[in-house]
């Protein structure tokens, strides 16, 4: 493609600011769009401005290989959710929010609660809770087009996912 000087400067200077390749358009679309079952993405992630962040931030593992980012997508196992049983109610999924606070991921959109340790009679890793995108479905081509998305928002890169480095999901 032939480029003039000017526009080679300006790219360069706006950096994040240059228009997002189509792949991370789609991502983004992707991001934004609620499955079936009533979750997007922005539902608990937040990623170049877009959406709430309830889950991590997915700024460092953006720079990973796609695999592994493909592999955390589609995780049924996790570390950070944990089982809260609070004294008198009923355990919920959580996510610690800082402090007393903590987001309950059994409602949607997640809501914060705030429990003192007094006020919890039991935690345990896990529970059986599941990250959403793991039964959506996804295809290779839209986990190429999130992950493209989350690169270009994260740290504007521009060369996109190569489909050959997304493996096979399973499900
Ligand atoms: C209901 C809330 C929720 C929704 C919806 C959701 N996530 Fe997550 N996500 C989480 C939580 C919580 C974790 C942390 C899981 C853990 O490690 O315990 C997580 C972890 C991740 C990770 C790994 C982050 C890291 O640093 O290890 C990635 C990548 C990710 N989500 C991407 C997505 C994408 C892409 C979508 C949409 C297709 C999505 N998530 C939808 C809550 C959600």
């Amino acid at each position: 493609m032939k480029r003039y000087l000017p526009v080679v400067i300006l790219t360069c200077t706006l950096g994040f600011a240059a228009d997002p390749p189509e792949q991370a358009k789609r991502g983004e679309a992707l991001f934004a769009l609620k499955s079936a079952s009533g979750y997007s993405c922005t539902t608990c992630h937040q990623v170049g401005g877009q959406g709430t962040a309830v889950g991590p931030d997915l700024k460092t593992i953006a720079r990973l290989h796609p695999r592994a980012v493909v592999m955390a997508i589609l995780a049924t196992r996790t570390q950070a959710v944990i089982e809260i049983s609070p004294k008198g109610g009923k355990p919920f999924p959580a996510m610690k929010a800082g402090g007393d606070d903590y987001f309950d991921l059994s409602a949607n959109p997640p809501a914060k609660r705030t429990l003192t340790a007094a006020e919890i009679r039991k935690t345990q890793d896990n529970g059986d809770w599941k990250h959403p995108p793991e039964s959506r479905g996804l295809t290779k081509d839209q986990l190429a087009d999130l992950i493209a998305y989350m690169r270009f928002a994260c740290f504007g890169d521009t060369k996109g996912v190569d489909l050959a480095d997304i493996p096979n999901p399973t499900h």
